[in-house]
């Protein structure tokens, strides 16, 4: 496999509206799709106009790996994610290479992109997010 162009950089905040004005305004990145998604008990909004993109993601419930990742190194950084034309195959590929997947599975993410993500423990201490190019 080889992954393609970093699709977005994952970025935890605690408030969404209080951080979009920067981008918007400052940057000039157009604001898409936003939405929470209850599984992953987080909220998250999608900056610029592509190819890449900046992911902005905040917690709406205590107990999640968000909130847990907030509370303990404040708002930053959180994973990058890259383009993959088969996350099905991908994943198979990976986990027949010993890569850890923390999705052995595609799940939904923002705005309906397939996405799956590898554990950091097998990228480098970096969360790795893949999202399928369609
Ligand atoms: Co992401």
């Amino acid at each position: 496999m080889h992954v393609g162009l970093i699709h977005h950089v994952g970025y935890v905040v605690a408030d969404l509206d209080a951080e979009i004005p920067a981008y918007r305004d400052v940057l000039g990145m157009e604001v898409g799709v936003r939405e929470v998604m209850p599984d992953q008990g987080v909220e998250a909004v999608m900056l610029g106009s592509g190819p890449s993109y900046v992911e902005l993601i905040a917690p709406v419930t205590e107990d999640t790996g968000v909130a847990r990742f907030l509370a303990k190194k404040g708002p930053g950084m959180h994973h990058v994610a890259f383009v993959v034309p088969h996350l099905e195959s991908t994943l198979r590929e990976l986990a027949d290479e010993g890569v850890e997947l923390i999705d052995t599975v595609p799940r939904r993410g923002l705005g309906g992109h397939m996405v799956a993500f590898l554990h950091p423990r097998s990228t480098g201490g970096v969360l790795t997010e893949l999202v399928e190019d369609h």
